[in-house]
Order: structure tokens, then sequence, then C-alpha cells
């Protein structure tokens, strides 16, 4: 089988596209003939061997598949060859063929396309339990959702709306935030031509925003800091932009407000119960037509590299979606 390898840590050039054996289900897995894998910016982290986890080398990036299982492993009962699944396979989606542990791979509903199911889990996942457990966003509270146009960004601004909040989406281009905009948020900043807490003293009438989701880090994150509400929730998700920003902790302190740590794969891991019922309204809101994935382009195995370029250059609205 075909697979897009990393055989050394470094960019997405370095990814080379290669026939390799096919993998061998092991006791509790199965092999999905993969047809979609959704690309997250942590695939960007792992190819460089920056991420919390490093997968030993060769291997194919790729976290998130849609496909049919074709083979098994010892003791797996539910699922069975044929079956149409998506899986958080961690890494190893860039290929025709991937490994997935059964206990992290679900019948995909009736009437969903491959592409839709490779690119709801990561994104939808992290903001939903971001907004609702960490968060506990209140219908009419304020979320400011900054990075609000990339991947987990533009679920918190669905989510965010769905939810009752009123969202101001925060990005770097006005192409950007007018996709923010058709997806729910009620008001937009621009961060690379606007000043950010001037706008949102404006937008708040100087009260603070309740909420913040911070996907993005970097110089970005003190300023929305400074923004919060009394009792506001700033949610730290990620650190896109580069570096993981140290903050004056007094800030915390006159604001009355919390710093809350958003790590949706240890929640899956820890309270497997919880995530599987988010994860079950979130597929009902998908049923729904409540929600709907922002596809920005999808991209054939063979170029799955520009996938990862094109994300790191900030050019993806939504999520980017390798096609096998
Ligand atoms: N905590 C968790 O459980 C969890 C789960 C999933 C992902 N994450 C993290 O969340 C972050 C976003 O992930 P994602 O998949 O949504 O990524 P994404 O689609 O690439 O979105 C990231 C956004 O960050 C902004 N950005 C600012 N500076 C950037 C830079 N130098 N390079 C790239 N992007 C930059 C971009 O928006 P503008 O151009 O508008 O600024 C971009 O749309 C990552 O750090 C990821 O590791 C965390």
């Amino acid at each position: 089988m075909k697979a897009l390898l990393c055989k050394t840590f470094g960019p997405p050039e370095s990814l080379v596209l290669e026939d390799v054996e096919s993998p061998k289900p092991g006791v509790g897995q199965v092999l999905i003939e993969v047809k979609a894998c959704g690309v997250n910016f942590p695939d960007t982290l792992i190819i460089g061997g920056k991420y919390q986890f490093k997968p030993p080398l060769p291997f194919a990036p790729g976290g998130e598949v849609a496909g049919i299982v074709s083979a098994v492993g010892e003791g797996v009962t539910q699922l069975k060859p044929g079956d149409r699944v998506f899986s958080l396979t961690g890494w190893g989606g860039f290929a025709e063929q991937a490994l997935g542990d059964a206990t992290k791979t679900l019948p995909m509903p009736p009437g969903m396309d491959f592409v839709t199911a490779a690119s709801v889990m990561y994104t939808y996942g992290t903001s939903y339990h971001a907004l609702k457990q960490r968060a506990a966003l209140q219908p009419d509270e304020t979320l400011l959702v900054l990075g609000a146009a990339g991947g987990v960004g533009l679920a918190a601004v669905q989510l965010g709306k769905l939810l009752g909040a009123k969202v101001i989406a925060a990005a770097s281009t006005d192409e950007k935030l007018s996709v923010c905009r058709e997806l729910g948020a009620d008001e937009t900043i621009n961060y690379t031509t606007e000043d950010l807490r001037e706008r949102l003293k404006i937008l708040t009438a100087g009260r603070g925003v309740d909420v913040c989701y911070d996907p993005v880090g970097d110089r970005y994150t003190e300023p929305a800091l400074r923004s919060m509400a009394w009792r506001g929730r700033y949610l730290v998700v990620g650190f896109a932009a580069g570096e993981i920003p140290k903050l004056p902790a007094n800030l915390v302190l006159l604001k009355g407000c919390s710093l809350v740590g958003v790590f949706w794969g240890q929640f899956a891991a820890l309270e497997p119960r919880e995530s599987m019922s988010n994860f079950r309204e979130l597929l009902g809101f998908i049923a729904e037509g409540k929600l709907k994935q922002h596809i920005h382009a999808t991209y054939p195995l063979a170029e799955a590299a520009n996938a990862l370029s094109d994300l790191l250059a900030r050019k993806v609205i939504g999520k980017a979606v390798v096609v096998v």
C-alpha cells in the first residue's frame, strides 16, 4: 500500500510517498481502508518531533480517518469487515490503510460522507469539551474566539452560537472573518489591522468577554486576557502562533477570572463516558443540520504534504482533508 512517510522529523516537505507493507491488526485493533483523513495542526507538530508523543520512525501522519474496515484483530467483536467507520488513529492516516484501536473507532452514521466523517472528531470534540465542560458557557454570555477561522476555532464559533452565546470572532484576514460571520459570528475583529483590546472594549461596552477560546497563544493571549469580564473563563487550547505565552498572574486576580486548561485527548482517555456522551450530542447536531463542517479543500494522498504546508501558512479556512 502507499503511505506518505515521515522518515526523519522535519517540515512537511520532508514527507515521502512510498510503497510499504500493509499493517496487520493486533489485539483490539481494526485495519481500515482509508477513504479520507482530516488534517489537524498537531500533525505538523508530530512530524516535527514537537508533540506530546513521538511515533517510532518511519510513520505516516494523519490522526483522524474515515474508511471501511477490512480486517479485525483478536478480541474485536463490535466491528466487522465492511463497516463504514471513523477512527482516531493518532497517526497513520496519510496512507491507503491504517490501524485503529477498536475503542476509538465508531460506525459512521447513515448518510454521512467520508470527508465529513474524517473531519469532525478533533475539532468539534475539542471545542465542545472546552465550551461545555471547561467553560460551562451560558446562553447570552459573550464568547471571544481567537484564530476563529481555523479548525478548532471555527468549530468553537459554531458551537458557541448553538449554545446561545454572543460570539466575537477574531482572525487575521477579512476573508476568514466573512466565513466566521456566515457560520454564526455576531461580531468580528481583524487582529492584524485592528487593536484587539480597543475593539473588545467597544463591542462589550467596556464589560469584557465572559469566555475566551484561545488556540493561538503567543502575542494574542495577553491582550485577550486583559479583556476578560469579571468571573470570566480563559480557555488555554493551543499555541498555533508558536510561543507559549508567559502571563502576569495579577491579571487573573484583578479580573476575578479563571485560566482553564483544555486537553481533549486526556479528557477522552480519563472520562470516556462523558466524552462519548459529548460525541453523541455532536452527531445529533450534525444529523439535525445544526452543525456543518466547513471544508477548505481536499488533497489527494500524493499532495497531502501541501495540506500541512497550507495549514502552517495560515491559508486553510476550516478543515483541510486528504482524500485517499
Ligand atoms: N487542547 C487540545 O485538546 C487541542 C486539540 C486540538 C488542537 N489543539 C491545538 O489548537 C491549535 C489549533 O489547531 P487547529 O487544528 O485548529 O489549527 P489551524 O486550523 O491551523 O488553526 C490555527 C489558527 O491559528 C492562527 N495562527 C496564528 N498564527 C499562526 C501561525 N504562525 N501558524 C499557524 N496558525 C497561526 C491561524 O488563524 P489566523 O491566520 O486567523 O491568525 C489559524 O487559522 C493548535 O495549537 C493545536 O495543537 C489543541
